[in-house]
């Protein structure tokens, strides 16, 4: 295991898994699952010369093999002919599918902001019952390849390569100097960071709304007030992803289905009318098909606050038929000498019944601050 920089972690996207793996050295990286191997896909060419890599390998094997290993040769040289790589080192991992129907614990956690250790805490709460982790967006801004392992890191100490993981990119994700290699580490299909799920009885759709503002938002207080310097293009990718959302189809009966998108955008903001309460009539159509998906319920972060918005609520900047859990709270405390610093985050404990869920909001010290039973019907 000395080998790898942290455990691999598991994600689940589409019908398949991701599984992510970071060495500490550049290396030819493959996992073996079911007696087969699998690579990652680069037409042709096994990647050497980097110390990650993030390989697709089918649902039904791993979820029948419940185990699988990393496989590892360390580059010594790579070269147009009689490359030397080292000898092969394996690291063993079991896994745990989502095999049972009720009573499915998923741990929602977003918002680390960089805060890995005690939003490792707080994901604790169900322990070794966690049946599935969501990871929905904001973990940490990306400037350099440490930030992406930092946070590889994380997401591998909480499900130790074992419990399967949602991940979802968040608006502060789509920032920094090296932003657009999010793919290379994260869930996409292609290059897209919207995708549909299904894992055991569960399934659904993760939306990435991508920035909280406008693409030319500017802000006069600064000397140049183009906040985003032309480098984004959240319009279109917005709109390819409501093409794309239109053209899912539901899911097969009994299935439990909901949405998870860091950015709720039913409620982009709690404050109507500010420079966060943008994109309504595209948000509406998604709205829309989230409704004509049947989704149950929707997780989100973001606002830095634990609640849940029911249907009806005047809150919503829009009208929606489904329950929205918003799941991870910020909570900071005054100093004595009167400033405020970061004290805790709180995540959302999630049980899965086939006609309800069960709520609570934990903090990192594993207490219950809150608990909401949701009915949910059987759509
Ligand atoms: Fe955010």
């Amino acid at each position: 295991m000395d080998f790898l920089y942290c455990a691999p972690t598991v994600f689940v996207i589409g019908n398949e898994y991701e599984i992510l793996v970071n060495a500490n050295e550049n290396g030819l990286i493959g996992i073996e699952a079911g007696g087969k191997i699998y690579r990652e896909e680069n037409s042709g060419v096994l990647a050497t010369e980097k110390n990650y890599a993030k390989i697709r390998v089918p649902q039904n094997i791993l979820d029948k093999a419940k185990a699988y290993s990393v496989i590892y040769r360390k580059t010594i040289d790579r070269r147009a002919y009689f490359s030397l790589m080292a000898e092969e080192q394996r690291a063993d991992f079991s896994f745990r599918p989502i095999e049972k129907t009720e009573n499915i614990r998923v741990y929602h956690i977003a918002d680390v902001h960089y805060r890995y250790k005690e939003a490792e805490e707080t994901a604790g709460f169900f322990g070794d019952d966690t049946d599935l982790f969501v990871v929905n967006g904001d973990i940490g801004e990306v400037e350099t390849f440490e930030n992406y392992r930092e946070t590889s890191r994380f997401t591998g100490n909480i499900s130790k390569g074992k419990i399967p993981v949602i991940f979802v990119r968040g608006n502060h994700d789509t920032r920094g100097k090296l932003a657009e290699f999010y793919t290379s580490f994260f869930p996409a299909e292609r290059s897209d960071t919207f995708f549909s799920f299904s894992i055991g009885p569960l399934s659904g759709v993760v939306l990435d709304l991508g920035e909280d503002k406008p693409d030319d938002h500017t802000d006069a207080s600064y000397p140049n007030p183009d906040v985003y310097g032309g480098v984004n293009d959240f319009y279109s990718f917005r709109r390819r992803e409501l093409e794309w959302l239109k053209s899912v189809g539901k899911a097969e009966k009994g299935k439990t289905v909901f949405a998870i998108s860091h950015i709720c955008p039913v409620q982009t903001t709690r404050n109507a009318g500010d420079c966060f309460d943008i994109e309504r009539e595209l948000y509406a159509e998604m709205n829309g098909e989230l409704e004509r998906l049947g989704v149950s319920f929707m997780l989100c972060g973001h606002i830095h606050s634990a609640y849940v918005l029911m249907p009806e609520d005047p809150k919503s900047l829009l009208k929606h038929d489904y329950p929205v859990i918003v799941g991870s709270e910020i909570v900071n405390e005054k100093t004595s000498d009167g400033e405020t610093r970061f004290a805790d985050i709180i995540g959302a404990a999630i049980t899965v019944n086939k006609e309800s869920v069960e709520v609570l909001f934990t903090n990192g010290k594993r207490e219950i601050t809150e608990k909401h039973v949701i009915k949910t019907e059987k759509r």
